[in-house]
Formats: structure tokens, C-alpha cells, sequence
């Protein structure tokens, strides 16, 4: 008998070209946690308060210890699991909400409230205790997961490759012109409906900005937009050559007089993104570093640098400015937000998701996946060879 013929020729199966399941996974992810991620702002994590977050699917609490610095360890209590998060923090010792055992900042169970004030099992001796699969002391309870942290440049990172932060891969990103005269640095906070993979890319593509942002960066110019982009040692730098364009909203004024653009963005494994439009030596910077919470989520944190070409001393005009750039960089982000929210919906919608097509004009998003799968599969040699290619776009 004659096999029905298919209509249409059944196309061959291709493999993702980003597996945001696994990049989000700390039992799957590779290398991409063997970095230091931003877990909070230093602002975020106040003395006397625990603080919760996901990274890695892996739920994780931070607090202050005694002497300030943060802590972080697993938010999962060692005793019948409730949610350490919920619980207070004392003395720099957290305690848990359900049944009051108190962790100090390395993880150590220190004090067990119902083992009364000898803190001593009264009944059961040892060798009881063991037969039962009990421990008679809060000492003997073991330690909770502890992740090492870093405080730098106003963040708070987290390492979640393990207990030995001398395995980071890179240090801690530093934030551009932080600290600098005449610099105004502020951050922005935001969760994307989406994976760390597909947010650099988006922090990184020029096209989608005449539609996404329309009349919010530049005007349509029916314009050709050479570039160079350069894979090297972990990081991709795309220069464009593009002196003479004019930013429009804000751009105007870190621009009156007309200086030729420098426009560069540079992503660096394996989560963090650099957009630079400088004027000589004033101009902006969008500096985001992405911190995976689960596959279709993360948070953002965007350091937003800043020089005005004419300022007194101290940045007070820049400053003064800054709930107005504020605002201006809060609408950009959150048209961001939308798109990578329906990007997800087409994702998720049935196989296939995560099969990418690409041009010329998305030369520098597969550098970026080339790094991310090298880091996701372990990361082991040398990694994607250098290499610089041309490419253009128009905008
Ligand atoms: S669950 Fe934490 S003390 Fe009981
Ligand atoms: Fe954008």
C-alpha cells in the first residue's frame, strides 16, 4: 500500500542553539558557575536582616555577620527545612522561624532552643543517639552550604562553584568609573521573564532598538553600520563605526557639540555586558551583570555611568540630573523587559525552542553562545579560538 505523502518535507531536527534549562541548573551548568555572581546591591542587605534569592534554581540566604560583612548559605534550614529567609538575624547569627535553631555566619548550628540551657541531649546518651540517627549536641548537627561572598563597587557577590573561591574562573566585575571624579554611578535592579543567554545578546543587538525603543536611542536612517568584532580571551568586543551618529532622547545632552562618537559594546564571559558611548572623555555607560535565577528568569543588575561634558566639581549638575536619567534609563529597560517576555512566550511554545537563524548582523550573538555552551559543557581547554570578523548592519 502507498504511504500518505507528506505535504511538506519534514524538516531535519536541529540541536538548540541554547539550552536555557541546563544554563540555569547548578547540577548541569558547568563552568557558568564557577563565577562570581551579583547576588544584591550592598544597599539590599541590611544589617539585621536576612535577604532571599535564587540563583541557579538554588535557593540561597544572605545576612551581615557581626562584623558586617555578608554571609551567604543555603536558605534551607538543616532541621525540617523551612525557609531560613524567613527567619531574623541576631548578633550576626541568623535564626530559623520554625524551631529557633540558630546558624552562625559559617553555617554552624550553635544553638538548639529546645535542648534547653545545657544544650545537651538529657535522655539519650551518644551511643542512644546514634541508634535513633539523632545528635545530642547542636555541635554535632553538622553545617549548612556555605557560599563565599565578595562586597565590591556597591555589590554583593556570590560564588556558587563551591566552597574554595580560589576556583573563580575571573574576579568579581568591577564596576565601570565607580568612584571616579566626575563620574555619577547609579544602579537599576530588574527581573527579565528570561534566560541569561538571551539577555547579553539583547544588551549587545543594535538592530532591535528602532523597534523596540522607537525615537527612545536613535531615528530610522536607512544607514549601513560597519563593525568589527573581536573574540578574545573570554570577551567579544564589537566596535562600530559609526563617528558621526546622533543619539537621540538623552544622547543630545552628553553631545552639544558635536564630537565624533566612540561607540563599543563588549560582553565578558559569562554574564556580563558593557555598552560605551563616549564623546572624548564624557559620555555613558550601561554596565549589566546577569545573575541566573531559573531558566526563563533573572535579575539584572545595570550600573548606569555617566559623564556630562561640562560639570563643576563634585558631578553637582550630574547628580542633579540623575532622577531624570533615572527615568529615561527605567523606560528603556522595562521596553526591554516586554520584548524579552514575548521572546520567552515563542520560546517555550511547543519544540523547537531555541533553535536560532541568524545573518551577518548576528556575527557577535554566536560568539556569545559559542562561550556560554564551551562554559556549559565544562569549560575545559582553551575554549573558542580568537578570532576578528567584519560585519554590517542597517539601522
Ligand atoms: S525547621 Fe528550622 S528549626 Fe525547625
Ligand atoms: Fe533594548
Amino acid at each position: 500500500m502507498r504511504q500518505p505523502q507528506h505535504l511538506h518535507p519534514v524538516e531535519p531536527a536541529r540541536a538548540p542553539n541554547v539550552d536555557l534549562e541546563a544554563e540555569a541548573d547548578l547540577a548541569r551548568c558547568g563552568a557558568l558557575k564557577d563565577y562570581w555572581y551579583v547576588a544584591c546591591l550592598s544597599t539590599e542587605l541590611k544589617a539585621g536582616a536576612p535577604l532571599a534569592r535564587t540563583l541557579f534554581g538554588t535557593g540561597v540566604v544572605l545576612f551581615r555577620d557581626a562584623h558586617g560583612r555578608p554571609t551567604a548559605l543555603r536558605d534551607r534550614c538543616l532541621h525540617r527545612n523551612a525557609r531560613l529567609s524567613r527567619g531574623a538575624v541576631f548578633d550576626g547569627r541568623l535564626g530559623c522561624p520554625y524551631h529557633g535553631w540558630v546558624y552562625d555566619a559559617s553555617g554552624a548550628v550553635v544553638e538548639v532552643p529546645s535542648l534547653g540551657p545545657s544544650q545537651r541531649s538529657e535522655l539519650l546518651d551518644a551511643d542512644a543517639c546514634a541508634r535513633e540517627g539523632l545528635q545530642p549536641e547542636p555541635c554535632k548537627l553538622g553545617q549548612l552550604q556555605h557560599f563565599p561572598t565578595v562586597e565590591q563597587d556597591g555589590l554583593v557577590f556570590v560564588f556558587m562553584g563551591g566552597p574554595d573561591a580560589s576556583r573563580a574562573r575571573a574576579e568579581p566585575f568591577r564596576v565601570p568609573y565607580w568612584g571616579h571624579a566626575g563620574w555619577t554611578v547609579y544602579f537599576m535592579v530588574t527581573r527579565f521573564p528570561n534566560g541569561v543567554t538571551n539577555l547579553v545578546e539583547n544588551f549587545m543587538d543594535v538592530p532591535h532598538t528602532l523597534f523596540v525603543h522607537p525615537g527612545w536611542f536613535r531615528k530610522p536612517a536607512s544607514k549601513r553600520v560597519p563593525a568589527t568584532v573581536r573574540r578574545t580571551a573570554g570577551s567579544v568586543l564589537v566596535t562600530y563605526k559609526q563617528e558621526q551618529d546622533t543619539v537621540t532622547g538623552l544622547g543630545r545632552l552628553f553631545n552639544p557639540s558635536g564630537l565624533p562618537l566612540l561607540h563599543t559594546d563588549k560582553y565578558y564571559v559569562p554574564n556580563v555586558t558593557r555598552v560605551d558611548y563616549l564623546w572624548g572623555d564624557h559620555g555613558f555607560v550601561i554596565n549589566s551583570q546577569c545573575t541566573p535565577v531559573g531558566p526563563t528568569d533573572s535579575l539584572v543588575y545595570t550600573a548606569i555611568s555617566y559623564r556630562l561634558p561640562v560639570d563643576v566639581p563634585g558631578a553637582l549638575v550630574g547628580r542633579a540630573l540623575k532622577p531624570l536619567v533615572r527615568w529615561y534609563t527605567r523606560q528603556v529597560i522595562q521596553q526591554d523587559v516586554v520584548i524579552m517576555g514575548i521572546q520567552r512566550e515563542g520560546l517555550l511554545d511547543g519544540p523547537g525552542g531555541g533553535v536560532y537563524s541568524g545573518t551577518e548582523a548576528d556575527l557577535h550573538h554566536a560568539d556569545i553562545e559559542a562561550y556560554r555552551c564551551w562554559l556549559r559543557e565544562g569549560g575545559h581547554g582553551a575554549g573558542p579560538e580568537e578570532a576578528e570578523r567584519e560585519m554590517a548592519f542597517w539601522i
